[in-house]
């Protein structure tokens, strides 16, 4: 009989040693260099007209609403970092369409609470989703990712339309991933780098990044000596190898076809990744009959159960059905060795995700000093099934360090970096 790698590779999902990781960054470059010159790119690289030079008043607050995957959070941000009279609920239309009106009202209620509290009078929103924006920070929204449905919302100015809900005001909308650059650039300190990447890999993944003006030819009279932070919206990145389970899982998603990328790596699809490779090795024969029989009836895998039980944690209060269905040691032993993989590809495609766009920005010379990435999100910090975020770190110091002698730094966490960044929007 063939090993599980043998049949896991025969499927399109490679061992991490057999991932070209130099043509993917060569790949991710080439997509990013056509999609800044608006020629056809799997990458939207979106100009964001936000820089990295401002200075924010200390003391200040601002109103901020944080639509991000699931969740909408809204408060108040101060700098040095801190959220206040914070409130969490669903993002409107999570749980079940919702038409236009509501959505809108669900931000509009959230403003009238929070900005009478607040000392500058714009409302940063940072808002997670593919979003053209304009130079006065408002976000014209192109498709919702994260099986978000209030469809009336697609092709709006989001900023636009709440303002003419709530009567009047400023918005500042930026994406989690130019907040998450932004907040860490704000609480650097003492140190000095020479370029930002803001990083995201929670329900979804994103990459922004600073670029110069000049290479930004799809856009035309922005200030040559100047620099913007682009949104690359790198989940829909479609040049790396798929396999025939990242194909079955992208079939039964709202938006097949869409976010490739991002339906390889992050939290939203590594559960459902896991069950597909499951479910194809036990009709290989590689469990128990009855382990075989369970998995293939299971209705759908959770990423934090898949997680937990490839890391062979058992969490107090939640029952996981893997652990039922592996019970026998040898179905165990199997299902951590199929699911293994399954992370290790997500470590190295970030890595590969980072070091690229760590390269685009065209700094971190030993010269000069380090690009610093920002990185947030729950499945990078809170995948246990693998040391992540030391996995990443060991690739990139190899993919940047030893072959481009290029240095890079992952900052701390900035805890609510999104927020946090959305504030600092709202103050510049
Ligand atoms: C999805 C969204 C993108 C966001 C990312 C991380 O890919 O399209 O805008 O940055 O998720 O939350």
């Amino acid at each position: 009989m063939k090993t599980p790698e043998a049949f896991l590779a025969e499927n399109g999902l490679p061992e991490a040693r057999d991932i070209d990781r130099s043509s993917l960054i060569a790949a991710f470059i080439s997509e990013m260099e056509k999609g800044l010159k608006g020629e056809p790119s799997s990458l939207m690289m979106i100009p964001t007209y936000v820089g990295v030079d401002g200075k924010v008043a200390p003391g200040t607050k601002a109103a901020v609403l944080d639509a991000g995957g699931t969740n909408f959070r809204s408060g108040i941000v101060t700098i040095p970092p801190s959220v206040e009279d914070r409130k969490n609920q669903p993002m409107p239309g999570a749980n079940g369409p919702v038409d236009i009106e509501s959505f809108y009202e669900a931000f509009a209620s959230e403003v009238k609470r929070v900005l009478p509290k607040a000392t500058a009078r714009k409302i940063g929103f940072c808002f997670s989703y593919p979003a053209e924006a304009t130079p006065d920070l408002d976000a014209r929204l192109v498709r919702w990712t994260k099986g978000i449905r209030a469809d009336g919302v697609v092709g709006q100015y989001v900023g636009r339309e709440l303002i003419k809900r709530l009567g009047g005001g400023e918005i500042a909308i930026l994406n989690d991933t130019v907040a998450t650059l932004l907040a860490a650039k704000a609480t650097e300190g003492e140190k000095t780098y020479s370029s930002y990447v803001g990083f995201i890999l929670g329900t979804g993944t994103n990459c922004a990044y600073v670029e110069r003006n000049t290479a930004i030819e799809k856009l035309s009279g922005l200030d040559p000596n100047g620099k913007m932070i682009i949104n690359a919206e790198s989940g829909s990145f479609n040049k790396a190898p798929r396999s025939s389970f990242d194909l079955a899982i992208d079939a039964k998603t709202m938006s097949p076809g869409d976010n490739p990328f991002e339906k390889m790596i992050a939290g939203a699809y590594l559960g459902p990744v896991g069950h597909e490779v499951y479910k194809a090795a036990a009709r290989e024969g590689f469990f128990s009959k009855e382990a075989a029989e369970r998995i293939i009836g299971l209705a759908s895998l959770k990423t934090m159960d898949f997680d937990n039980f490839t890391a062979g944690c058992k969490v107090e209060g939640r029952a996981n059905p893997l652990d039922e269905i592996f019970a026998k040691p040898a179905d165990a032993k199997m299902a951590r060795r199929l699911g293994l993989p399954v992370f290790e590809r997500a470590a190295v495609f970030t890595a590969v995700h980072l070091a690229a766009f760590v390269i685009k920005t065209g700094e971190g010379a030993s010269s000069s000093a380090p690009v610093a990435i920002n990185a947030d999100g729950s499945t990078y910090y809170k995948t246990r099934a693998i040391q992540f975020d030391e996995m990443v770190r060991r690739e990139l110091d190899d993919m940047l360090v030893k072959r481009r002698n290029i240095h890079y730094e992952l900052t701390p966490q900035v805890d609510d970096a999104p927020m946090v960044g959305a504030g600092i929007a709202a103050m510049l």
